[in-house]
């Protein structure tokens, strides 16, 4: 969702502001625009609509735009069509006042007839340029920048990053968030603001993670932060440990890919932050062993791709640990009033800024239950407000489609689920090392799965034409199901189901015909016959069919148009590997199909509105 970066220091703006626009494409945007505070003290705007580069040409890379202060944005249009009007950053009448603004401000209409009884005229459709004008108004009124925030902050309703720019104070940035991410970093003399960490790891590694309703004010010489009576605040530095190529393709063609290839590596170091002296220790997540034995149930939430995570939670941590499990998506959860007693609500996010799940770890609080994150992105807002912190070490996650962060997320999972069965006396010593021993091999098997990937490339070229796929499965196998077939549908737009592979005969089974694709998961030995069966059912209907199976599963090969083997495993963790060829499989897709792989039409990588 939208992107904001804020530049003031010894170089010249614009190109760094393109820059760190640039590394906030991935977030998803439809227009993009800059606004420079200029040698001569005036605003300075420049907006496009569509991708980035047409701005970077409107600017010669931003060059025709001179001054070392400035602020700049890609929009996704929620208030009014993409269009160069509607482009942020907005300004007020006299051009004296600028604004760039993530987020929904829900009483923007509210707002603007108050502004427009005021005498203010509106140019475009956007809910920004109300945010913009309501600032002027207050700045009008009380002469104090700060102040005029804080009476912005007081009247608005909804989610905003929101960075400013005044004429009459030249050299300062001010800026304030309440529920849409926002970070502030320096570096010797200069200061940056931005929606992500990627956008400024080029040039600093030291960052502030602005709080919610906190005001801050960027200068040359640093950073102030002010609480909303205009108090001075002060905040922490937190040292980002991500290095800037982590954020780059170093070679391969897309950042899916790069990420895909990741994949050894982020399940070998998350594995390294909870293992130690051959055990689990969950001391740095801030859960002790009397945490463990007190947990009685467990609710897990969380959106898309980290809700299928939740699913195989759900599956492994009920069958090692006997505690029960809820896995609800945080959209549901949060309105559902759902019944609760004592459980440990978890939460897992890559972004750590998802609306509904952040969402859900309030209310969750807000009825006193303890949350855990399971979260990939440190210092963000749902790491910030739950009870534990279990960080994921994928590192940042560029494409919007996630492959490594619901790789580490399962491996999360896993660990819970063990530690857990330990502590409630469900699994011996014995069982215990094994399952250890079994997670530590994974990275391995991943490393071998890459190694096939042209199988996958061919199959799907094979099937590039299908209109219609289904995903068929049972137990962890169907929850791997439900992350294939939204892999495929969000990057290669090809229409996509996934089934709980008994539930396809109440209902289904109707839409297979001649040409749909049936892609069978069958790594879960007391279930693949049966999964078997409803594949082989769907072949006499017409239907192409293919396997994902486990190398020891016997199936007489030339009943399938395509088998590919992953490697044996303990059950409880092959999601990790079944996964592996349905990424390549959604990514092949939507090569061959021309697609934007790593921004996929529609879609933005952190959801920070409902
Ligand atoms: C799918 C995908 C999304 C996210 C979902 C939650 O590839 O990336 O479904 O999983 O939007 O995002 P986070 O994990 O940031 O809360």
């Amino acid at each position: 969702m939208c992107g904001i970066v804020g530049y003031l220091g010894k170089k010249q703006a614009a190109p760094v502001l393109l820059d760190g626009l640039r590394k906030l494409e991935y977030r998803g945007y439809d227009s993009a625009g800059l606004a420079i505070m200029t040698p001569e003290g005036e605003i300075d705007i420049a907006k496009a609509k569509g991708r980035l580069k047409v701005l970077e040409e409107l600017t010669r890379g931003g060059k025709s735009l001179s001054g070392v202060c400035g602020i700049g944005h890609t929009r996704w249009a929620t208030h009014g069509e993409p269009s160069e009007n509607n482009a942020h950053p907005h300004c007020n009448d006299e051009k004296t006042i600028a604004a760039v603004h993530n987020g929904i401000i829900e009483n923007y209409a509210e707002l603007k007839e108050k502004l427009t009884r005021k005498g203010y005229n509106f140019y475009s459709q956007t809910d920004t340029e109300v945010a913009t004008k309501l600032v002027d108004y207050y700045y009008k009124k009380y002469g104090d920048p700060i102040r005029a925030i804080s009476e912005f902050a007081l009247r608005v309703r909804g989610s905003y990053a929101l960075a400013v720019i005044n004429k009459d104070y030249p050299d300062s940035i001010f800026a304030i968030r309440k529920d849409s991410p926002m970070i502030v970093g320096v570096a010797g003399g200069d200061a940056f603001l931005a929606s992500d960490v990627p956008a400024i790891l080029k040039y600093t590694k030291s960052v502030y993670y602005v709080d919610n309703m906190q005001i801050a004010r960027l200068e040359k010489g640093g950073v102030t932060f002010y609480n909303l009576d205009g108090e001075e605040v002060s905040k922490e530095i937190v040292e980002i440990s991500w290095d800037a190529e982590a954020a780059e393709k170093g070679g391969y063609e897309h950042f899916m890919l790069k990420e895909i290839h990741e994949q050894p590596k982020v399940v070998k170091d998350t594995l390294n932050y909870i293992y130690r002296n051959g055990g689990l220790d969950f001391s740095e997540v801030g859960l002790s062993d009397g945490d463990f034995k007190k947990i009685n149930g467990i609710v897990v939430v969380g959106c898309g791709s980290a809700y299928h995570a939740g699913v195989v939670m759900q599956y492994v941590t009920e069958d090692l640990a006997r505690v029960p499990v809820r896995v609800e998506l945080a959209s549901e959860f949060r309105y559902r009033n759902p019944v609760l007693t004592d459980e440990l609500v978890i939460a897992i996010s890559q972004s750590g800024e998802t609306a509904d799940t952040l969402a859900a770890v309030r209310a969750a609080r807000e009825k006193g239950l303890k949350t855990l994150a399971i979260v990939n992105v440190v210092g963000s807002s749902i790491a910030r407000e739950a009870d534990y912190v279990f960080y994921t070490k994928a590192g940042p996650e560029i494409s919007v489609a996630t492959t490594k962060a619901y790789s580490a997320q399962l491996i999360a999972c896993y660990a819970f689920a063990i530690k857990l069965a330990k502590l409630h006396g469900q699994i011996d010593g014995d069982y215990y090392a094994k399952l250890l021993k079994e997670l530590l091999s994974l990275p391995e098997k991943i490393e071998y799965l890459l190694s096939r990937k042209e199988l996958i490339q061919k199959f799907a070229a094979k099937t590039m034409d299908r209109n219609d796929v289904f995903f068929i499965g049972r137990g962890t196998d169907y929850a791997v199901c439900i992350e294939g077939s939204l892999k495929l549908k969000e990057i290669s737009y090809v229409h996509s189901e996934a089934y709980a592979a008994g539930e396809l005969k109440h209902g289904t089974i109707s839409l297979i015909e001649d040409g749909t694709l049936v892609l069978g998961i069958l790594t879960q030995k007391n279930l693949v016959e049966k999964t078997l069966s409803n594949l082989i059912e769907t072949a006499s209907r017409g239907a192409l069919i293919a396997a994902i199976a486990a190398e020891s599963v016997k199936l007489s090969e030339n009943s399938l148009d395509f088998v590919f083997r992953i490697p044996d495993s303990d059950e409880h963790f092959i999601a990790s590997l079944a996964v592996i060829p349905l990424q390549f499989f959604a990514y092949y897709l939507s090569v061959l199909r021309g697609n934007d792989v790593d921004k996929p039409r529609n879609l933005a990588k952190s959801v920070t509105v409902e």
